[in-house]
């Protein structure tokens, strides 16, 4: 069968990886894809938010048989509703369940609801009323944007002003668009953040193996926030006594939430959580395949990707073991010099001597005259697999020698802090 993805970022080339060595693909195509997707699927240059030119190219390739949505835009947008309307079967969850990462309000309320763990917080669609709340509350305190906002629509808040400051950023001066029009002020935790990815399929819902993003830019969490600067897989944190406690209070409890509130949710749902002595509690769902992450944990799976897909689309997820490889990952992301601000692209990347075993996942680049050249902010993800972390850490960062690129930079210590 052939196979359309939809996206362009490193998560999008470990999926494309991942589904093309099932026996039982045969083309891939993705719109609108990277210099490196390009290895392995046929790109073209169409945007994940054209829908009508999605489903032309689905009519003028009728062997397609399955159409993977990645990115978050285009499935808040109903992509997979309008597929499966025109009679295209399609991977991912339709705009009702994707409210849950689309509406931070909405998933927060949600879990007030069925009593799933979660910060204390507070939703406000009036400026001044979320002026007065903040002015009344001990720091530090988090202030979200309620719709997407490329990751960048968290903000942590040490001080009174660093609030007032945010709230007019996200609501007045509507730094995140219409995303902004109403916020969540949620209580800060401090502790542990793990990430667990699961297929779900609206009656089973499978866990994959524990993961852990670096959201900040320089060593040690200092810095800005990025989409994400490195992840290991699984987390040494994440014990099996724990994955149970969370399977049975959060996981299954939210699949079963979604069911009740009449939006059934059939893709891969996302669940970031903060774990310390208190527990464990959700900080935000996801309603598609993370990145970092994805790059971590598609390389550990054992069972064929394009067989789970059709039977989460089925509902036959139950008839399905997913095994996933008794080993560790590490992923660390390559970024043009100065992202997550301004930075120049056009740099032409030198991949030399990389061993055959790590894995090149591209997002920014494109080809140019035959050279492969930076196109964004994140360019590159390197993936190792070994026996354990500290093996897959050593030869992750041994092999980023060999890559060089105008202003690469990178973390230097994913995978070391990870108790
Ligand atoms: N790594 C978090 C995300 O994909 O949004």
């Amino acid at each position: 069968m052939d196979i359309l993805l939809i996206g362009k970022g490193g998560r999008e080339h470990a999926i494309a990886w991942a589904l093309k060595k099932s026996p039982k693909v045969n083309k891939i195509y993705c719109l609108p894809g990277n210099g490196g997707i390009e290895e392995i699927a046929e790109c073209e240059k169409i945007g994940v938010m054209d829908f009508n030119r999605i489903l032309k190219f689905l009519q003028e390739h009728p062997d397609i048989g399955l159409t993977v949505v990645a990115p978050d835009d285009p499935l808040a947008e109903g992509l997979v509703d309008i597929l499966e309307e025109n009679g295209y079967r399609a991977f991912g969850p339709n705009k009702a369940a994707a409210h849950i990462e689309a509406s931070k309000s909405f998933a927060k309320n949600l879990m007030k609801k069925y009593n799933i763990p979660t910060p204390k917080f507070e939703v406000f669609d009036d400026y001044h009323e979320a002026i007065e709340y903040v002015r009344n509350q001990t720091y530090p305190i988090v202030v979200k944007a309620d719709g997407l906002a490329l990751g960048k629509g968290v903000i942590i808040c040490n001080k009174i002003q660093d609030a007032e400051n945010a709230v007019y950023d996200i609501m007045v001066a509507e730094r995140f668009g219409k995303a902004g029009k109403t916020i969540v002020v949620e209580e800060f935790i401090e502790g542990k953040e793990v990430s667990i990815l699961t297929f779900c399929d609206g009656k089973t819902i499978k866990p994959m193996v524990s993961s852990q993003d670096h959201k900040r830019v320089f060593d040690d969490d200092k810095g800005l926030n990025t989409g994400g600067m490195g992840a290991f897989s699984p987390s040494p944190v994440y014990t099996p006594q724990i994955a149970d406690k969370v399977y049975n209070e959060i996981i299954l409890p939210t699949m079963n939430a979604m069911n009740q509130e009449g939006r059934p949710f059939k893709g891969v749902l996302y669940f970031g959580l903060i774990m310390n002595e208190e527990g464990v509690k959700v900080l935000e769902y996801n309603a598609r395949f993370g990145d970092p992450e994805t790059q971590v944990v598609l390389p550990l799976l054992e069972t064929d990707l394009f067989d789970i897909m059709q039977a989460v689309i089925d509902q036959k997820l139950d008839q399905i073991k997913i095994k996933w490889q008794n080993k560790s990952s590490v992923c660390i992301i390559l970024t043009s010099g100065g992202y997550p601000l301004e930075y120049q692209s056009g740099y032409k990347i030198n991949i030399g001597d990389v061993e055959d075993d790590i894995l090149l996942f591209h997002a920014g680049t494109k080809k140019k005259d035959g050279d492969l050249r930076t196109a964004g902010g994140r360019v590159l993800g390197v993936t190792a697999v070994k026996e354990n972390l500290d093996k897959a850490r050593e030869a992750v960062y041994n092999n980023i020698k060999k890559i060089n690129f105008e202003g690469m930079h990178y973390r230097k210590d994913i995978g070391i802090k990870n108790d």
